[in-house]
């Protein structure tokens, strides 16, 4: 853990208190309302040095510390991207930070593409496995040889299961598929969606694998859920647009609220 992540957490548990967080929400593009719901302290990320600045629309930037639903939670409202800076370690610190703070779990949310006819535009899919199609990874530079990390079953079986359940007990259709990382900002072409559903993914996006790395890496079991704003190039006739992605967040947020309520309901009545 850097000297700068523990610093960080110090003065969030001044801020926030010391009990320690079970688990890191990452927020992302048009899902940034479930961190006004949580009970808690929100720290802009431009008061915590080194946190990326999220200058992406749609993207909410504050680290919220607090309960939901009984759980303590630690919620990012925005992540930074590869494609801001062509850092693939752009999360590193955030995530540091979270694992400082005690979590044992970060569970990320992003908008995606589907690739698939029976996921259409306000799906959701509890994600299986990724295709880094980006090519580029948060660990290249680090030194050590912890960066040797094992990815098989890097989205945590147990984590998956209980997730799926949680949407059963919601009543909430949740799929499961495997994500591609496309690094963006441009959206994919016809050619690479074809190639990307030959090579076995489900779904797309320009997020999430580079932060399910990171956590591999310091730890943290890891679990992602894609809410899919709009169907792949070339799969439809619907537009793609950022704008496009962020009117129709709110669709699949709506869904993955509920399996992420009922889900942290859970480990509650399992404690
Ligand atoms: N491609 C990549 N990223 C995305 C998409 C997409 O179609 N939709 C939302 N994020």
């Amino acid at each position: 853990m850097s000297k700068n992540a523990e610093a960080l957490a110090r003065d969030i548990r001044n801020r926030a208190g010391n009990a320690p967080i079970a688990v890191g929400l990452i927020l992302g593009s048009g899902l940034g309302h479930l961190a006004d719901t949580v009970d808690g302290v929100a720290i802009p990320y431009s008061d915590l040095p080194g946190f990326p600045h999220a200058g992406v629309s749609g993207h909410n930037p504050n680290l919220v510390i607090g309960e939901l639903e009984g759980v303590r939670v630690a919620v990012f409202g925005g992540r930074a991207h590869y494609y801001e800076s062509g850092r693939a370690d752009a999360m590193r610190l955030p995530l540091e930070v979270l694992a400082a703070l005690g979590a044992g779990t970060m569970l990320a949310t992003n908008a995606a593409g589907s690739m698939r006819p029976d996921m259409p535009t306000g799906s959701i899919m509890n994600l299986t496995d990724h295709i880094n199609f980006a090519g580029a990874n948060p660990l290249i530079g680090e030194p050590t040889d912890r960066r040797f990390v094992p990815m098989k079953d890097c989205y945590d079986p147990d984590i998956r299961a209980a997730l799926a359940a949680a949407a059963t007990t919601a009543e909430v259709e949740m799929h499961e598929g495997i994500y591609a990382w496309y690094s963006g900002p441009s959206f994919e072409t016809i050619a690479e969606i074809k190639a990307l559903r030959i090579l076995g993914a489900d779904a797309v996006g320009m997020s999430t694998v580079p932060e399910v790395i990171l956590a591999r890496f310091l730890g943290l079991k890891a679990a992602a859920i894609s809410c899919i704003t709009n169907m792949a190039a070339g799969m439809s006739d619907e537009q793609i647009s950022h704008s496009h992605t962020k009117e129709m967040a709110p669709l699949g947020a709506a869904k993955l609220e509920r399996v992420l309520r009922a889900w942290l309901q859970k480990q509650v009545q399992n404690t």
